[in-house]
Parts: C-alpha cells; sequence; structure tokens
C-alpha cells in the first residue's frame, strides 16, 4: 500500500532511528520513520512525506503510551511545530537510552563493533536537577519570518515557528528578548552567551533599521554574501569563555560547545584518551579556539609541542591568542586536508616522535597523539590516511592514541570502521548528553595502534 501525505495511519514504533526517529515497519506498507513517538508505542501518525522507499510521519496521537513518555515541558515541541527538540516527550534518562541505542546501532552497522553505549548527563542534567535538559543552550539562531517575527523553524520546513520563549535556550539568551522584537529587512538573529562570564553577543544577518536596545555586550552583522563576514557594530566582538581551569578568548562568529558543561567534559574525556606525557607531540585537527591544545600544552611541556589545525581565520586568532602562554603550541590556519596533503618532509617539525604521524605527516610534525573534533561530515578522507600511516608506537614503544571528538553517531561509526581496517583498535567510548530534548549526542571515542 503507498501512502499519501496528509493521510493519518496507524503504526506501532520500533526501534529508534538516528535523527529523532523511531521506525515502524507495517505490514502492508513502506517502512514509516516516526517523529513524537517512543519504541513500542501504537500511535495515530500523519504522514508528511513520502519518498519510493519510506514515508515519514508524526505521532498525532498515543494509542498505547511508553512508559518512558512524559508531557513535553515546551507547548511548542509537538507534530507540526518547532523543529528545534526531538525528544522533549520522553524522560532524560530515556533521551540518553535512545541515544545510547542510535550510537551503538552506528557502531554495528558502519564499524562492525558490538558494544555497549552509555550516554552521560552533563553537570546540571542529572534528573533531579529543578530544570534539568533546560536552559542550557548558550547560542540560539532564531530564524526570520518576511512580517520581522523571530522564531525557529518547523522540522524539515522553512517555516518559522513563533515560539516567544525557547526552553531550552540559556535564561541570559531568553532575557534579552529577541523574539519581542520586530527584525524588519533581517534574515536570522543569533544570540550567544558565555555561562561563565556572562557576556553576551547578538549577531545580526541582514540589514534592520536599528540596533539599538539590544542588551548584549557585542552587536555583529553578519554579510550575507562575503564569505558571511561578520563586522562589528559595538562592542569587542568576542566572549570570554570559562573551561578546563582558564579563560578563552572565543569570538562571537567561532566555534565554541553550546552546552555549559561540554568544554569541560570534553576536555577532561580527550585528556584521559590521550594519556599526555612531557615530550609528547600532539596534533589537535580542527582545533576551533584551541580548547583541547590549550589543555595538551601545559601536559607535554616544553620539550613537547602540540600543533592545530583550523580553518576558521577569527578561530585561527582566538587560538593563537589562547595558546599564547606556550609557546611549543602553535596553529596552522588551513583545511586540515589540505594541511596534510601539504607537501612536505613526514616530521617537517624534525622530530622523529613515530606513532600517529610517523608518514606523510605534510607539513605536520610526526605526533604519538592526535585530537580531532570535526565538523558533522566526519574525518577528512586525508586523516583517515595519516592515521593509517602509523607506525605502531612511538620510539619506546608506547602506542600511539587518538582521541576522536564527534557530534556525529553515523560518520564517527564510519570513521572507526576505516581506521579499524588501519591497525587501529577501539579502546573506549564515552558520549555526553551535550544537547538534551535533541537527538543529538557527543562521543569521545579512543584508538590506539595494535
Ligand atoms: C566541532 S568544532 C571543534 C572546535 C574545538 N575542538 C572545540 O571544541 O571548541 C570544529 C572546528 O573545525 C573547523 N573546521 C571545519 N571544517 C574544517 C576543515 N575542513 N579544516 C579545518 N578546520 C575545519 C570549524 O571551523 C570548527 O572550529
Amino acid at each position: 500500500m503507498n501512502y499519501q501525505a496528509g493521510e493519518i495511519i496507524t503504526v506501532t514504533a520500533g526501534d529508534v532511528a538516528h535523527g529523532g526517529w523511531c521506525v515502524a515497519r507495517p505490514d502492508d506498507g513502506p517502512v514509516v520513520f516516526v517523529r513524537h513517538a517512543l519504541p513500542g508505542e501504537t500511535v495515530l501518525a500523519r504522514v508528511t512525506e513520502v519518498t519510493s522507499r519510506l514515508a515519514r510521519a508524526e505521532a498525532v496521537e498515543i494509542l498505547a503510551p511508553s512508559p518512558d513518555r512524559v508531557r513535553p515541558p515546551c507547548p511548542h515541541a509537538g507534530p507540526g511545530a518547532c523543529g528545534g527538540c526531538d525528544w522533549q516527550h520522553a524522560t532524560l534518562p530515556a533521551q540518553r537510552s535512545l541515544k545510547a541505542a542510535v550510537i551503538r546501532q552506528q557502531l554495528r552497522r558502519l564499524a562492525g563493533l558490538d558494544r555497549e553505549v552509555t550516554v552521560e548527563a552533563l553537570p546540571g542534567d542529572e534528573d533531579e536537577e529543578p530544570g534539568a535538559g533546560l536552559g542550557w543552550r548558550t547560542r540560539v539562531q532564531f530564524a526570520v519570518r518576511p512580517d520581522g517575527a523571530a522564531g525557529l523553524r518547523a522540522h524539515r520546513s522553512h517555516e518559522v515557528v513563533d515560539i516567544g520563549e525557547c526552553l531550552i535556550a540559556h535564561p541570559a539568551i531568553t532575557e534579552l528578548g529577541l523574539t519581542a522584537r520586530r527584525w524588519p529587512a533581517t534574515a536570522s538573529v543569533e544570540a550567544l552567551v558565555s555561562a561563565g562570564s556572562g557576556e553576551r553577543a547578538v549577531i545580526i544577518t541582514g540589514r534592520p533599521a536599528s540596533t539599538e536596545g539590544i542588551k548584549a555586550d557585542s552587536v555583529l552583522r553578519r554579510a550575507r554574501a562575503a564569505n558571511h563576514r561578520l563586522t562589528p557594530v559595538r562592542g569587542r566582538g568576542y566572549l570570554s569563555q570559562q573551561a578546563a581551569g582558564r579563560d578563552w578568548r572565543v569570538s562571537a562568529g567561532a566555534f565554541w560547545q553550546v552546552h555549559p558543561g561540554a568544554a569541560d567534559a570534553l576536555t577532561r574525556a580527550v585528556m584521559t584518551a590521550l594519556e599526555p606525557r612531557p615530550q609528547d607531540v600532539a596534533l589537535d585537527l580542527y582545533c576551533g579556539a584551541g580548547l583541547f591544545a590549550g589543555a595538551l600544552a601545559p601536559a607535554v611541556g616544553p620539550a613537547g609541542m602540540v600543533v592545530g589545525v583550523e580553518a576558521d581565520a577569527a578561530a585561527v586568532r582566538d587560538a593563537r591568542h589562547n595558546l599564547r602562554p606556550w609557546p611549543w603550541a602553535r596553529v596552522h590556519r588551513g583545511d586540515v586536508a589540505a594541511v596534510l596533503r601539504r607537501d612536505g618532509q613526514p616530521g617537517a617539525e624534525g622530530r622523529e616522535a613515530g606513532g600517529a604521524g610517523g608518514a606523510g605527516g605534510g607539513a605536520l610534525p610526526a605526533a604519538r597523539l592526535v585530537v580531532a573534533d570535526p565538523p558533522r561530515s566526519g574525518l577528512a578522507r586525508e586523516v583517515i590516511d595519516y592515521l593509517g600511516a602509523a607506525e605502531g608506537s612511538a620510539a619506546d614503544g608506547s602506542a600511539a592514541r587518538f582521541a576522536y571528538v564527534s557530534c556525529d553517531p553515523a560518520t564517527l561509526a564510519r570513521d572507526i570502521g576505516l581506521l579499524a581496517a588501519r591497525g587501529w583498535v577501539l579502546a573506549d567510548l564515552r558520549a555526553f548528553d551535550a544537547f538534551p530534548m535533541t537527538h543529538h549526542v557527543e562521543c569521545v571515542a579512543t584508538l590506539v595502534t595494535r
């Protein structure tokens, strides 16, 4: 039987699928990816999309609810409404179990590995804490409708939902009152806050007549053309963030983890994964403002070396600023793939470190320790090749170690599979619920050479 968009069907949701869906397999129709359902629930679902292979639908009435179901805290989290959250209708422990199931499933399918996965709550989101899972998002981009109202997009849609207040947004963002204003001649307005320092910035894409009355420390304009360049309207254009026991300068347009507890938790996990020692040589690929490089630098000491690689010009400036206390830490500006392809001798820094960069490191030194935190698309092929050329162990016999920080379990699993075929072993996998209420999750995989 073929479904039609808009049709109401009765389905029983099966396993969770990557992206915030449950999969239903009706006897008489195609596989259906259902939103707003939980595994095991029988629901009435409205079909939203039909392709030649599958249908998508959203649960509009729950006929047999799961024990994990709760009333969503936000009135805009539901069928046909805001697309920002995926799992508001599940308890927080159930959300973490769903994410763990997705990671496990992706590892099995794409890397051929079967292992238990636990998703850890970040500070502030333990189940019994008041407001757990809410108020964590320190960066929110509001889309603006033609009538100037700012809101969030509906799921898989350009429609802008007038949400008023976003419950997962940090209170200091809500306090800016951006959704209460009209934004003529504006495509989007983005707010960010440093949970540590309380500093706030607002980035406006477009040309509103006035930016008066915006209570942020910095206001910037993002050009629609010219590479989305940011121009400060007022303020210094960066925030002071706190993590790993120190301050970090992070430009408004540069990457920083959005959950207030994430940068700390991921840095600790990376340090545990890499076990850095004095004299080690370490790479921080896709280094952003230098968070992991800045934690590794004091650990490897002046006899060691840390090299970050980052494409975004503002992030490179931040990273160079943030790494100033350790002259043995530096940053290459450029595309990671291009930097790794660049002509040069292996160990161009003149080191015989062995380990992961033992061959073909291009402009980068041979490094025993590598951390990579790529965007959703995962590791560039050149990173896989670079790690694949690992010599197994450094001169003293200690194994090369790779910490893979990932925000996408599918590309993480794909890359772990590719690395496993090149002699790397998955030694540990931690996962953090850095995005409660959504389907997103942050992982830190530890891989070592055999
Ligand atoms: C997920 S962030 C990680 C940043 C940093 N590790 C942190 O935790 O703050 C990924 C970073 O990779 C950068 N990036 C994306 N694609 C890149 C590429 N092809 N080459 C170099 N850097 C890239 C982005 O600008 C961003 O700063």
